[in-house]
């Protein structure tokens, strides 16, 4: 690599560190719930809305889950962020869940914590990952080709003690995946595999239709464009999401939250 890339590189990472750590050991501000009520804060302020996530993270999540994120953070075993770990728990406490669907697996952090969510909520969930489970990336993302990312998956989940998921083999636009997307109404989706605009744009078509009514759709890296100012240790996401997210119509899906780049979508109706 460039010599002097990888230093700039070098030091926005070190800039990111202590940002975060600054926030750590703040103590400005108490922490407090997150209630349901609240949540549309995340639309008019989503960078204000954002630290309070970090913040619940820090204070209030309960030990277990800053465990798993502290586990996912370690030897490039995931991306995610601290404020997600917040989301998803806010999420699954909030809604309860029968069936959690993510689109792009990588090495199986939100499928645990979705896992560890149902656990710790005595929630019965199907948990079901869809994924090439190889190094497939796309425009914006490249993966390493040394990791056998589905038996990684099932070793990460055993890490926990928790149930193995289900888990399809395969790219979100084969013919089995959308075929199992199409299998059911789910109660929660993470569209989170290729973010190229017309890859994200067909899994949310396919996606949007077989959400129930009241569901949602968790559509990450499509916070470009919104008001969220993010901090030096996080992004506001890809073009390819972001776009999607302009395009959706809000007659069929209300957006209900904000999360950096996160953003969370309920479909309307009964
Ligand atoms: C950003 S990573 C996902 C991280 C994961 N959602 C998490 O939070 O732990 C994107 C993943 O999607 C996978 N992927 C790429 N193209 C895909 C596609 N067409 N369908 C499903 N997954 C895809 C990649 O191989 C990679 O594992």
């Amino acid at each position: 690599m460039n010599p002097i890339r990888l230093i700039k590189g070098k030091i926005r990472a070190r800039r990111a560190r202590m940002e975060r750590s600054a926030l750590r050991t703040s103590t400005a501000s108490v922490s407090r719930d997150i209630p349901l009520k609240e949540w549309a804060d995340s639309l008019a302020d989503p960078t204000g809305f954002y630290l309070r996530a970090v913040e619940y993270f820090d204070r209030s999540l309960p030990e277990e889950f800053r465990v798993h994120r502290n586990y996912f953070t370690q030897n490039g075993r995931g991306f995610g962020e601290d404020a997600f770990h917040t989301m998803w728990f806010l999420l699954f406490r909030e809604f309860r869940p029968k069936s959690f669907l993510e689109i792009g697996v990588f090495r199986g952090q939100s499928l645990s914590l979705a896992g560890m969510c149902a656990r710790h909520f005595q929630l019965d969930c199907l948990v079901q990952g869809v994924s090439p489970f190889t190094f497939a990336g796309d425009s914006v993302s490249k993966y390493s080709r040394h990791v056998d990312y589905l038996a990684d998956t099932l070793g990460n989940f055993s890490h926990f003690q928790l149930a193995p998921p289900s888990l399809l083999k395969a790219y979100s636009t084969d013919p089995e995946a959308r075929n199992l997307i199409a299998s059911r109404d789910w109660d929660l989706i993470y569209i989170d595999g290729n973010h190229d605009y017309a890859v994200a744009r067909k899994d949310w078509e396919l996606c949007s239709k077989h959400v129930r009514p009241q569901g949602l759709i968790v559509l990450d890296d499509s916070g470009l464009d919104t008001a969220f100012h993010p901090p030096s240790f996080t992004t506001a996401g890809h073009p390819g999401p972001s776009q999607l997210a302009k395009e959706i119509n809000r007659n069929e899906f209300a957006e209900i939250l904000q999360v950096g780049h996160n953003r969370v979508f309920q479909k309307v109706g009964t």
